[in-house]
């Protein structure tokens, strides 16, 4: 029933655990079945140099756990957000059908955790900012050559 993968991966599931002071902290929890996953992430330079999580779920939702964290780790923040509840899957060598929802988890569970890193940043006024009043592009300060901050509500 479970592919050769899957059952390794369950058994001996890689990053177990809790980042202390982790970058970013992302919960999911699977309304079919109750299960709960967290994954931690440590971001330095924009890549991800460590993953860990938490599972209370099936065996499948451990080895899409498992996977997820060695999918991810080393990778960029642009590499990791791309990782699909799919490309696990395919990596696990499949899953049963009845047992998909479980892999939908992982992914999730793991963007959440960037997407909780990227919302704590400081706007630093860099290349790529906006000015948070009027939306016009700011570079290397924080207040906006077009509004000069006037458009604040
Ligand atoms: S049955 Fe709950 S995550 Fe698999």
């Amino acid at each position: 029933m479970y592919s050769e993968k899957v059952m390794e991966h369950f058994r001996n599931p890689r990053n177990v655990g809790e980042i202390e002071n982790a970058d970013g902290v992302g919960e999911i929890g699977n309304p079919t079945c109750g299960d709960m996953m967290t994954f931690y992430v440590k971001i330095e330079n924009g890549i991800l140099t460590d993953v860990k999580f938490k599972t209370f779920g099936c065996g499948a939702a451990i080895a899409v756990s498992s996977m997820v964290s060695e999918m991810a780790k080393g990778k960029t923040i642009e590499e990791a957000m791309k990782i699909s509840n799919a490309d696990v899957a395919k990596e696990l060598g499949g899953l049963p059908p009845n047992k998909l929802h479980c892999s939908n988890l992982g992914a999730d569970a793991l963007h959440k955790a960037i997407e909780q890193h990227l919302a704590k940043k400081p706007a630093t006024g860099e290349k790529g900012c906006h000015c948070p009043f009027c939306d016009a592009p700011v570079e290397g300060s924080s207040i906006c050559a077009p509004c000069k901050n006037q458009g604040r509500k």
